[in-house]
């Protein structure tokens, strides 16, 4: 397995792509399950968690194909997809796949929708959480499927197709949104969901499936009207950038110190993130191209923060800032109200020398004057990054095991910071 190895103390400078969300690249990917005619998606990231998904929605049926290298001006345009589910050949989505990415989960709408019958695997807990899936069944059976759980499977049916409905969900959930939003596409009359989720990339696919010829209100807030289209077509979308990939990049900058240009970045997509941020001393900037991230000499002042739904402090953004606020000159309390599990890297980064208490949902971490370098494990993607972070700001060398984790959600991560100075590298096994 390979490692990654970080000498810290490194201000950075310079500027840094961010590639497409993969949080909408998965989900707009699944959507192509809804047509069969071709859509394209430009700017895919590079990831595993993407080939994951390319290997499942082939075993469905769908031919995927990748446009070769552009001579294209823009150094942050990603992969350009073309994906084309003319015939569904398998309605299973089995338990090797589903287990092996959580969003692999998605797949049980749109093909529920399509075909009228899906059976796909419960996707099981993970490091954050038990991430139960109740929300997606209690939406999909307001829409009228059939759902019973059969040796580990959740089989849905729908044999006369699915029916608009009115699906307001008791808590706001990602994942059940996409579900819904994307059964509700080719659904038969009109779908109201409320408290859907407002995250970016929500808006991201609705936007697509607008394109795909299904009429949609409210997109970017908590009530999403939906007409079923019946039979919806190809398109050509870009993915929007990603706002977590942007905050990472951002606090690492905080961390290190330094000035750094996150080019292609939104910074509207990230107001919370930043607001904290600005409170710790850090200043924001949009340029042209992005987003100027830039500390320079200042201390860093602690904060008091807790992960919400959009537009609350993102929870794919709390380990982050956790390890910036190990060096704060003070007392930061941070706490997580998404997933009850996500703080796997609290005795990760307490190998570092960072003092971090826990109780329950909540983390008191005590600024300390310096972290010194040390061997620590990944444990899930945005864990593992914070260790990156962590060992931004370490006397010494960090060395990070079992960095499969990151691989999932950072295209090319060690060269994006070491081309902006930070003193990283890639240890390959074997
Ligand atoms: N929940 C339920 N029942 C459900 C679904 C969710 O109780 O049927 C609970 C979850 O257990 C959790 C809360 O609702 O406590 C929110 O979960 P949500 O469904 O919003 O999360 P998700 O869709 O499984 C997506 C992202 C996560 C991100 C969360 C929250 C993708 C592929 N995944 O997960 O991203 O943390 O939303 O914003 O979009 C990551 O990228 O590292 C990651 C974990």
């Amino acid at each position: 397995m390979d490692r990654i190895s970080i000498v810290g103390g490194k201000q950075l400078s310079g500027s840094l792509a961010i590639s497409g969300a993969k949080n909408a690249a998965l989900p707009l990917m699944i959507a192509s399950l809804l047509t069969s005619e071709r859509l394209t998606l430009k700017n895919v990231p590079n990831l595993a968690d993407v080939n994951t998904l390319a290997r499942i929605l082939r075993n469905h049926g769908v031919d995927l194909a990748v446009d070769g290298k552009r001579a294209d001006p823009s150094p942050y345009l990603g992969e350009t997809f073309h994906l084309t589910a003319r015939d569904i050949v398998d309605t299973t989505a089995p338990y090797e796949m589903v287990s092996r990415m959580r969003a692999s989960f998605w797949v049980l709408g749109p093909l529920l929708a399509r075909c009228g019958v899906a059976r796909v695997s419960m996707p099981g807990g993970c490091a954050i959480g038990t991430r139960p899936v109740d929300l997606h069944l209690m939406g999909l059976k307001a829409l009228g499927a059939e759902i019973e759980i059969d040796g580990g499977y959740v089989v849905a049916k729908a044999t006369k197709g699915l029916k608009g409905a009115r699906v307001s969900f008791p808590k706001v959930s990602v994942g059940a949104t996409h579900a819904v939003l994307m059964a509700a596409a080719l659904a038969k009359g009109e779908t109201v969901i409320e408290n859907a989720a407002r995250e970016p990339e929500i808006g991201d696919v609705a936007e697509c499936l607008a394109k795909m010829g299904c009429k949609m209100e409210g997109i970017g807030t908590s009530t999403l009207r939906i007409q079923g289209a019946g039979r919806l077509e190809g398109a050509v979308h870009t993915v929007l950038p990603d706002r977590i990939e942007t905050g990472t990049y951002a606090f690492a900058v905080a961390a290190a110190g330094g000035d750094v240009e996150l080019r292609g970045a939104r910074k509207s997509l990230l107001d919370t993130a930043f607001a904290a941020l600005e409170q710790a001393g850090v200043t924001i900037a949009e340029t042209e191209h992005g987003v100027r991230i830039a500390r320079n000499g200042r201390g860093l002042q602690p904060i008091a923060i807790e992960t919400q739904p959009y537009p609350g402090f993102p929870t794919d953004l709390q380990a982050q800032l956790m390890a910036l606020m190990t060096r704060a000159e003070g007392t930061s309390v941070i706490r997580e109200t998404i997933f009850e599990n996500r703080f796997m890297h609290v005795q990760e980064l307490a190998r570092l020398g960072a003092d971090i208490q826990l109780q329950g949902d909540t983390a008191t971490v005590r600024g300390v004057k310096q972290l010194r370098g040390a061997q620590v494990m990944a444990t899930d993607l945005r864990a593992s990054v914070s260790l990156v972070i962590a060992g931004l700001m370490a006397e010494g060398k960090t060395t990070i095991n079992r960095v499969y984790h990151l691989d999932r959600g950072f295209e090319r991560l060690e060269q994006k910071l070491s081309g902006c100075g930070a003193d990283i590298e890639r240890l390959v096994s074997g």
